[in-house]
């Protein structure tokens, strides 16, 4: 496996193999294939791809950012009440998955901080208070809460960071 000074991180693009990706959940490899490059081009999603510097093409992993409102009632009451009263903007990453080839190398990670990285960079432009992540399952959820993602109240397997920790 490419050390991570040998992996790049770009926008999801025509040289990216999507139909060999594989990150062991059917609807996240199904989405990289059949909806990320619409969602691109109706703007309503970005997709960012993992790929090592000597192959454009093969997909190691990729992840999705794009925004939504928070309701102040999903949030812990301890920061809710420092907050207006009305819907928290927030970056959202919807997906993110590592081919199953490149698992348990650090990828996921070098992922999630670009992630958090990016949004910090918009985040000096464009109000964001948190980022939120849809975790799919539980070990999903246990990747991010490592990484200090609490749960939203009543929003299922949505977790959020706030951007107030770095
Ligand atoms: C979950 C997933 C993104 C992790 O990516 P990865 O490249 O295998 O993870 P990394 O090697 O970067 O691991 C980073 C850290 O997370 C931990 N970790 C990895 N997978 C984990 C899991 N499923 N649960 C808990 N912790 C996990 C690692 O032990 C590592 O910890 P360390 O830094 O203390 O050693 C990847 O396994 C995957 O794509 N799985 C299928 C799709 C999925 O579940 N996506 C989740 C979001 S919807």
């Amino acid at each position: 496996m490419s050390s991570r000074s040998e992996l790049v991180i770009e926008s999801l693009n025509r040289n990216h193999n999507r139909t060999a990706f594989n990150c062991g959940i059917e609807s996240l490899d199904r989405y990289l294939k059949h909806q990320a490059n619409q969602d691109m081009k109706r703007r309503v999603s970005r997709v960012f791809v993992v790929r090592s510097r000597q192959d454009e093409t093969r997909v190691l992993g990729y992840y999705t950012l794009s925004t939504l409102s928070i309701d102040l009632s999903v949030l812990p009451e301890n920061l809710a009440k420092k907050l207006p009263k009305h819907p928290i903007p927030a970056a959202l990453i919807g997906r993110l998955a590592v081919d199953v080839s490149a698992q348990g190398k650090g990828i996921g990670k070098v992922l999630l901080s670009n992630a958090i990285k990016r949004t910090l960079a918009i985040s000096s432009d464009i109000g964001i208070y948190a980022i939120v992540v849809d975790a799919i399952n539980e070990q999903a959820e246990s990747f991010y809460m490592q990484y200090g993602f609490a749960h939203l109240a009543s929003e299922g397997k949505r977790l959020f960071l706030s951007l107030k920790s770095f």
